[in-house]
């Protein structure tokens, strides 16, 4: 199968592509804009027959016309992707999530592609801290953040074009990702990458809101299982039970990074911050059958922590410009 991969070049989907070519002999092309979160060394030592990089926007109707028109299947994650970015300045994210997922589903619906859509839990809003439940494929959609709501909106362009025009799609929400390539402004490497650089980590409000994280190569391995076991239309909710709060995970950092326990800053907090999220993913389990091999978020952990201290090339260009700016927002 000839794979296009749009986003290729980010955290998830630079990921995907790895997984893709160790795992299957697809073909794979990665369109992908190289925006400050795209990084072609994500892609490198790649083999040449099998994997090709285009650096192309989503938004250019010609370019992704003609990708789509070469390829079999496409895997759509290319989107703005930092909630925090989204408050600052909301127009790239309408943009890419939503002209640019309106631009893939008409390219695919001129050539007749199958497409899989990569979203996020964050469509559904979120969950107070004691409530049992957790997000199912039938909870209404809630979001609170800019980022939230383009994703939403490029969810339901999917089922619209499913539904009016019989394209062959398939979405995936899922939870909070970690590992490997992840950049420096989100949770997880931004506190790993300040303590490397010898600053404490830094929580915002209280540390209270509970995320659900999941291993990429879990996540990368249930959205093979989608695009090519799943049914047409369907949704499919990715989690792997990994509840934790975020001074947790922090108290968990700092323990591996031989730190004291308390070693953290309390921060202004994210305004309209969502609490919790939690994902039942028993349809994905029982109806695809996939299963989590990170069961245990501290091995997972321990293994992202070696990743960026092996990989300080890979992440310190970026490192000065997101603190300053963290910083000029007092977070
Ligand atoms: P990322 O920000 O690391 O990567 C996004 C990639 O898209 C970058 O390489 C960027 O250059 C590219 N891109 C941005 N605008 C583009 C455009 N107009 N045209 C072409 N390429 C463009 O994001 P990520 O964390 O890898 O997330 C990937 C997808 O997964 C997103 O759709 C996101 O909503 C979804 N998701 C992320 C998480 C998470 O925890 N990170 C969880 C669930 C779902
Ligand atoms: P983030 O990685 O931005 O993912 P999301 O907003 O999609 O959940 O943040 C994860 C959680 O960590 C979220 O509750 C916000 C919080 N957070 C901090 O406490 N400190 C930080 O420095 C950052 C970047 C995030």
């Amino acid at each position: 199968m000839r794979l296009l991969v749009t986003g290729g070049a980010g955290f998830i989907g630079s990921n995907f592509v790895h997984q893709v070519i160790r795992s299957t002999d697809h073909q794979v092309a990665v369109i992908d804009k190289l925006t400050y979160a795209g990084n072609p060394e994500s892609l490198a030592d790649l083999p040449s027959d099998r994997f090709q990089l285009v650096e192309g926007d989503i938004c250019d109707t010609a370019v992704i016309d003609s990708l789509v028109s070469q390829s079999d299947a496409v895997v759509h994650f290319a989107a703005e992707s930092h909630n925090d970015n989204s408050i600052a300045e909301p127009s790239p994210f309408v943009h890419t999530n939503l002209v640019g997922t309106f631009r893939v589903l008409e390219a695919v619906r001129r050539h007749g592609k199958r497409l899989h859509h990569i979203s996020t839990d964050e469509v559904y809003g979120d969950l107070e801290l004691d409530d049992p439940a957790k997000f199912t494929p039938d909870t209404p959609y809630n979001p609170s953040s800019p980022y939230s709501a383009s994703k939403a909106g490029s969810d339901l362009l999917v089922r619209a074009w499913v539904r009016t025009y019989g394209v062959r799609a398939t979405i995936s929400n899922c939870s909070n990702n970690y590992g490997p390539r992840q950049h420096v402004e989100k949770f997880i490497p931004r506190q790993i990458t300040n303590l490397l650089d010898g600053r404490r980590p830094r929580l915002y409000g209280a540390g209270a809101n509970v995320r659900d994280w999941i291993h990429v190569d879990d996540h990368n391995a249930a959205v093979l299982a989608v695009l090519e076991r799943g049914r047409t239309g369907e949704t499919y909710l990715i989690g792997a039970d990994g509840e934790l709060s975020n001074r947790q995970v922090v108290e968990l950092i700092l323990a591996e990074m031989g730190h004291p326990a308390g070693d953290y800053d309390l921060v202004k907090d994210r305004p309209g911050h969502d609490l919790r999220y939690a994902i039942d993913a028993g349809k994905l389990r029982d109806e695809l059958g996939w299963r989590p091999v990170y069961r245990d978020f501290r091995d997972g952990l321990r293994a992202t922590i070696d990743w960026y201290r092996n990989n300080e090339a890979w992440w310190r260009p970026a490192k000065a410009a997101v603190e300053a700016k963290y910083q000029a927002n007092q977070q």
